[in-house]
């Protein structure tokens, strides 16, 4: 009879294990009609966050940039990319052609996590001792001294309120940083004086025209047209996600009476605060927004982007634990916050050994659960695939709701007797980067598929996605680079 109740147990715990599973399922549905839903919601808040200031959570930021580059940049430039997790050193020294192996020297290094929540001297001190350090092992035995200027780029991958290319007030951190008495600042003016203060000069704002300050998505938008002219947008999905497009002049009605020579300009548009009914929304998401540092903020970014995934699972498996003992007793490390990083997600979803080796070793050394049966290390896998699918799909809904709203996603200008398979569409670039589209196959192809899913064949077959390595850094220098003169004071 013991047996026999223990058998009846351990199954009814199982049920509730699949129950919990189903309902994740269901919460994180993204049929391809849910999807043109959310397509339709991002092309329809673009048009309200450019028709006026506050008009939608989609800021639709102003770049003033209005001309990318073309290929003929010629020079050396250098950029700093302060990103979510990274901090980046570039030089760059394109050569007036349109070369795949720009040359370029990269340094990367994590940003100290006390330095997010420090102060806004303390975060800027810190990157313009490692640029002179930089730019003194780049330059090392030239004679060129370290307060002769030299152009820079700076990517800034945080939400800027820009009045021209070369300032921008904070508006608000994301991404887990949290330095108060930065908001409302000048983050270049903020460089500028870090870099007086440790004696390197840069021309960062030296010039009203010169583009020294953009946005990550910015940057790689840059790259991309460097690249292939064709590209008109660029998306980022990394530890955050957000992406900037080219609009036209007249069809941003909240800054009317802006002349560009291009007729038209670079929008931000902050889409990791994007928000629509339809997005599928959990109890999970409503949990992790609600315990972030930034309530009610950056709603589509904490359902698609690195810093969020990984927790995201954290939370399905401590439900999963809490309702049966299939994970053992309540490990103490699922309590713990952030402690799944997106990484180790990719690596249990794409583990291909037959016993699930990885997602045991993960389960055991991260989260201290022991000794998983493989049923369960399956039910892991599962879990991380839901919500994978789910972000990537998104994100692809996304990328179509700009194709939309510039009349590239090949459903507009049906005329009668055209069928819409008739209908074709300009080939369109979009660049890409962020490590969660590069290093993880597994979302990549979810994405690349929602593509086709959502446009169809045809018009899947002309949209390109571009993944620019270091896009966003690269490109600020490649932006530099196209406005810069090139007299005796630039680098050499
Ligand atoms: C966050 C930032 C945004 C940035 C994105 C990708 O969403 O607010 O400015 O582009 O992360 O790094």
């Amino acid at each position: 009879a013991v047996v026999v109740g223990r058998r009846v147990r351990r199954r009814r715990k199982w049920g509730k294990v699949l129950g919990v599973l189903r309902e994740v399922e269901e919460g994180c549905e993204t049929s391809v009609g849910r999807l043109k839903q959310v397509v339709d919601a991002m092309a329809v808040e673009m048009h309200a966050g450019l028709a006026s200031e506050g008009g939608s959570k989609l800021r639709m930021l102003l770049t003033f940039v209005d001309n990318l580059p073309s290929g003929s940049e010629k020079g050396t430039y250098y950029a700093l990319h302060l990103g979510g997790t990274y901090f980046r050193m570039l030089r760059v020294k394109p050569e007036g052609q349109r070369s795949l192996a720009l040359a370029r020297d990269v340094e990367r290094q994590l940003i100290p996590q006390h330095l997010m929540t420090s102060t806004t001297e303390d975060l800027f001190d810190f990157i313009a001792s490692s640029l002179k350090e930089f730019v003194e092992r780049e330059e090392n035995g030239s004679a060129f001294p370290l307060d002769r200027r030299r152009e820079l780029g700076f990517t800034f991958s945080y939400p800027v309120k820009q009045t021209s290319v070369s300032s921008g007030i904070l508006i608000k951190w994301t991404k887990g940083f949290a330095i108060e008495d930065m908001v409302g600042k000048d983050v270049v003016d903020c460089l500028q004086q870090a870099l007086t203060r440790k004696g390197l000069s840069m021309r960062v704002s030296a010039l009203v025209d010169f583009p020294s300050l953009v946005n990550d998505t910015v940057g790689t938008l840059a790259l991309g047209h460097y690249h292939d002219a064709d590209t008109v947008a660029a998306v980022i999905i990394g530890t955050g996600t957000n992406a900037c497009y080219v609009e036209r002049m007249d069809a941003i009605i909240k800054c009317q009476g802006i002349l560009t020579s291009s007729g038209g300009m670079v929008v931000n548009m902050e889409w990791g605060n994007f928000w629509s009914s339809h997005l599928p929304r959990t109890s999970y998401d409503i949990d992790l927004d609600a315990n972030s540092p930034n309530p009610n903020e950056q709603g589509f970014e904490k359902m698609i982007s690195g810093m969020y995934l990984g927790d995201i699972v954290r939370r399905v498996l401590l439900r999963m634990s809490q309702e049966s003992d299939i994970l053992g007793p309540v490990s103490p490390k699922l309590l713990t916050p952030f402690i799944l990083r997106t990484p180790l997600v990719a690596s249990m979803h794409e583990d291909d050994s037959p016993d699930l080796a990885k997602v045991a070793k993960i389960l055991g050394d991260t989260l201290e659960i022991p000794d998983v049966p493989l049923k369960v290390r399956k039910l892991v896998v599962n879990v991380c695939d839901v919500v994978t699918r789910r972000a990537a799909r998104l994100a692809a809904a996304g990328i179509v709701g700009i194709l939309k709203k510039i009349g590239r996603d090949g459903s507009g200008g049906i005329t009668s007797g055209r069928s819409r398979s008739d209908v074709r569409i300009k080939r369109t670039a979009v660049a890409i980067e962020g490590g969660l589209y590069t290093n993880y196959a597994m979302f990549r192809e979810y994405l690349n598929e929602a593509m086709v899913e959502i446009l169809g064949e045809d018009a899947a077959e002309q949209v390109i996605l571009e993944v620019m390595e270091d896009g966003s850094g690269i490109g600020a220098s490649l932006l530099a680079a196209s406005h810069a003169s090139h007299g005796p004071d630039a680098a050499q």
